[in-house]
Parts: C-alpha cells; sequence; structure tokens
C-alpha cells in the first residue's frame, strides 16, 4: 500500500503540474490553514478542480456545501459560479469557519460564498425556516455519521437536476464491511443504502486513488 501511495501522489503531481496552473491564492489557503492549525483533510488540487468542472458542465449557480473548513473546496466552487452566483457553506467549528472567512477574503470571494456557522443539522433546519431557495449542486463533506440525514436535507433543498456529491464514502475500502464499528464507516454505508431507496435520485460511485490516499465520492442527480 505505501509504496502504491506513493505512485498515486506521483501521479496526482505529474498530472496537476500539466493540468492546473499554479495558483497563488489556493496556495495560501492551504498555508493558512497549515498555520492556523486546521488538519489537511480538505480535498485535492485535482479534486477541487473536478468539483469546479461538474459546476461548470452544470451551469450551477446555487451551491450548498456541508462541511467547511478552511474554505479550500469553497474557493474551488465559488470561482466556477456566475456572476450572480453564490455558495452558502455550513461549518461546525467557529475557529474553522473564522480561517475561512479570513482565506475567502484573500480569494476576494466575500460577495459570491455565505459561511454560516454551527450544526449543520440546526443551520439547515434555519434555512428552511428562512425559506432559502433550493440549491443547483450540493457537496456534502462534513461528518460522516450524519450523512444519512444530510441526504435527506439535500433532498429537501434540491430541485430536479440538482447534482449530489458525498466526498469520503469508500475510505480505503472499509465500506464494503458490515461489521466496521468505526462510525464513519456505518455512516457512509447508512447514507450509500438510504440512496439506493430514494427514486428521487440517480447516483454512482467513484473511487478515487491519490494525495488523499485511497477513497471516493458518491455523485448522484435529482429527478
Ligand atoms: C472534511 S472537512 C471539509 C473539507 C472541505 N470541504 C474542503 O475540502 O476544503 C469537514 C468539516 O466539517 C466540519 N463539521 C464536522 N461536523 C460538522 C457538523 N455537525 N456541522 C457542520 N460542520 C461540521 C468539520 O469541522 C470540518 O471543518
Amino acid at each position: 500500500m505505501k509504496e502504491q501511495q506513493n505512485t498515486w501522489e506521483q501521479v496526482d503531481r505529474y498530472t496537476e503540474e500539466l493540468l492546473i496552473p499554479h495558483d497563488e491564492v489556493l496556495e495560501a489557503v492551504l498555508s493558512n490553514n497549515q498555520q492556523a492549525g486546521l488538519p489537511a483533510i480538505d480535498v485535492s488540487p485535482s479534486q477541487g478542480k473536478l468539483l469546479q468542472l461538474l459546476i461548470q458542465m452544470k451551469g450551477a449557480a446555487r451551491i450548498l456545501e456541508i462541511g467547511t473548513l478552511g474554505a479550500y473546496s469553497t474557493i474551488w466552487m465559488a470561482r466556477a459560479l456566475p456572476q450572480e452566483g453564490k455558495v452558502v457553506t455550513l461549518e461546525l467549528d467557529p475557529h474553522h469557519a473564522e480561517v475561512a472567512r479570513q482565506n475567502i477574503r484573500v480569494a476576494q470571494l466575500e460577495e459570491r460564498i455565505e459561511v454560516r456557522v454551527g450544526d449543520a443539522l440546526d443551520q439547515l433546519d434555519a434555512m428552511k425556516k428562512e425559506g432559502v431557495s433550493s440549491f443547483d449542486f450540493i457537496f456534502i463533506d462534513a461528518d460522516k455519521p450524519n450523512n444519512p440525514h444530510y441526504l435527506e436535507w439535500a433532498l429537501e433543498f434540491a430541485h430536479p437536476g440538482t447534482v449530489i456529491i458525498g466526498d469520503n464514502v469508500i475510505r480505503e475500502g472499509k465500506v464494503i464491511d458490515e461489521h466496521e464499528a468505526d462510525p464513519r464507516v456505518i455512516g457512509v454505508r447508512t447514507f450509500l443504502e438510504l440512496m439506493s431507496k430514494k427514486s428521487r435520485i440517480s447516483a454512482t460511485v467513484v473511487q478515487t486513488v491519490g494525495v488523499k490516499g485511497y477513497d471516493g465520492f458518491v455523485l448522484g442527480i435529482v429527478n
């Protein structure tokens, strides 16, 4: 696995060097996150670019992100938006949210990104009461045990054509272990099983390798 990891990292570096231009802002965001003591659990540059491309392909203008961290993925996504577009991103940890706001200022995206601080389930409930409109693209990337709840909320804020992505659903293959006690694995298993029962969503899983190891995401469209 260690040798494979080395190859995956080198391949990521090689393809990123070719296809993803160096970006001072995104590099500053990662360095700011590190200095602020945030865990390096943001998406990789290749995954950030994938989110950006999917948003552009979809022509999404309203994005919901559950799990902001330092807003690395948020900035990738916000940059794909049309002029009037908006990302609403939800973060539990006030320190993460503060670092995210600093990074969003550095990226000059304050107009397009709203960071809401608090437990995502409470925030989603509040957003419903506030009458927040539906989203075109929803990225679920917070605490995995709550993923089944986030799927229900994603459907609540979806319209026909909304894209839903759930990150880290493979977890080095642990997803297939029905006896695994890790609540994150149980969370993603329940999430995928729930998704399979929802006739409103058509989805598939893509396994991934790279700098972030062996994992994968589920990608679906609401009908
Ligand atoms: C994997 S990180 C997000 C990474 C980010 N999307 C990126 O790629 O740059 C998960 C984030 O979700 C936050 N989180 C955990 N539980 C949460 C909850 N109940 N509500 C909202 N955010 C939560 C964590 O504090 C953490 O910052």
